[in-house]
């Protein structure tokens, strides 16, 4: 039998791939985002709490109040940003699904929606799989900031969203205010929503200002803002995230959510909820940017070349022209298996799989794993 093709990515993730090869070759693995470092005891406390306190049935379907109550409450508190509990917060098992969910939402057969690469490798897929066509726009090199006017010009009747990341899944580049305001110079007249993809939004670094659509009030009339608990809390298993939208964006998107998977499980949600009221604890883009500037100054003694240190994320790209001519799927693959560390090759986010020879690390790892890394880095 015969299934149909729902979107034009072949092949396993990179992510899987990449982790299979460092569990296999047993390398360090720099490739995956997620952190190797336990998550606060408090809060795998609190899970053990909610089950043992009977929160082991449906959650209600946009999330548990006391969750979306907590995220309303911590934008509020953090960034002065309000939101209304009941009508704009959707609790979703994880930004991935928060994201396919969004284009679920608006995207019909023959949409487009344009996407900036180098992009997580869910978007193109996600928009796909709505029988939509991605439109791609390229980020400048090597400073992976926004061309505008690219976007614009590939602005067409048919563009349905557009859908963009900050800080940005690999390169660590950030959006400005002034990115933010050009883009709503561009679709003023326009009816194209944006999905903002926002997971890393607290991990951002040198006094940068994360600049959420959130806090645009042009902007947030006509976007998702999707965030993940995952790359806070260090539990990027408990798959846990939430989108934000305005009340008719946020309608449409739960008519589809409840027939995707109804409910997020209800223990994690008490958990994040409980904890998420607790104060001192140190912010994790501080924690994250100790070690960038930690990974930083072991890198440099290697033959990499930094373009520039990362702004964002928990990733840090480095180009090894000084170490091979191979491309960069095969260097990833041939640094794994001979030389013990785990990477992911930067053309993989690029549907053309555009090869610049660049790589990027995670550096959200223990010192010791990254010392480790580092010392296998230094005999290239
Ligand atoms: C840019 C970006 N968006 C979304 C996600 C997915 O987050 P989640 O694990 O909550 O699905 C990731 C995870 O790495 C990411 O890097």
């Amino acid at each position: 039998m015969q299934f149909p093709v729902k979107h034009s990515s072949t092949g396993t993730t990179i992510f899987t791939v990449m982790s299979g090869l460092a569990a296999q070759y047993q390398a360090i693995n720099l490739s995956q985002g997620f952190p190797d470092y336990p998550l606060d005891p408090e809060l795998s406390d609190l899970l053990g709490e909610a089950a043992t306190k009977g929160f082991n049935q449906y959650a209600p379907m946009p999330g548990l109040p006391m969750l979306r109550e907590a995220i309303s409450n911590d934008w509020r508190k953090r960034n002065n940003v309000k939101i209304d509990a009941d009508t704009e917060i959707t609790v979703t098992p994880g930004a991935t699904y928060g994201i396919s969910t969004a284009f679920a939402t608006i995207l019909e057969a023959g949409d487009e929606a344009i996407v900036l690469e180098p992009a997580y490798d869910s978007y193109i897929p996600g928009i796909e799989m709505c029988g939509a066509k991605a439109v791609l726009v390229q980020l400048n090199y090597p400073s992976f900031s926004v061309d505008w006017n690219k976007v614009k010009d590939a602005i067409t009747p048919k563009t349905k969203c557009i859908i963009f990341n900050t800080p940005h899944n690999p390169t660590g580049a950030v959006l400005s205010l002034q990115d933010l305001n050009t883009l709503a110079d561009i679709i003023r007249d326009t009816n194209i929503v944006l999905i903002s993809d926002e997971v890393y939004e607290q991990l951002i670094f040198d006094g940068l200002k994360h600049h959420s659509v959130l806090e645009h009030s042009e902007l947030r009339q006509r976007s998702f803002a999707v965030f993940s608990f995952g790359k806070v809390f260090n539990n990027t298993g408990w798959k846990v995230g939430y989108t934000v939208a305005p009340p008719a964006f946020t309608a449409a998107y739960r008519a589809i959510h409840q027939y995707l998977c109804f409910t997020v499980n209800s223990p994690s949600q008490y958990a994040l909820a409980k904890f998420m009221a607790h104060t001192g604890l140190e912010p994790i883009g501080r924690v994250m940017e100790r070690k960038r500037n930690y990974f930083l100054d072991l890198l440099r003694q290697t033959k990499f070349t930094i373009h520039q240190p990362t702004s964002g994320s928990y990733f840090q790209t480095a180009s090894y022209e000084n170490i091979s001519d191979l491309g960069d799927y095969e260097f990833a693959q041939w640094l794994t298996k001979e030389h013990g560390v785990a990477t992911i090759p930067i053309s993989s986010f690029y549907k053309s799989k555009k090869d610049d020879k660049v790589i990027r690390f995670c550096f959200a790892k223990k010192e010791e794993t990254l010392n480790v890394a580092i010392k296998r880095l230094m005999e290239l």
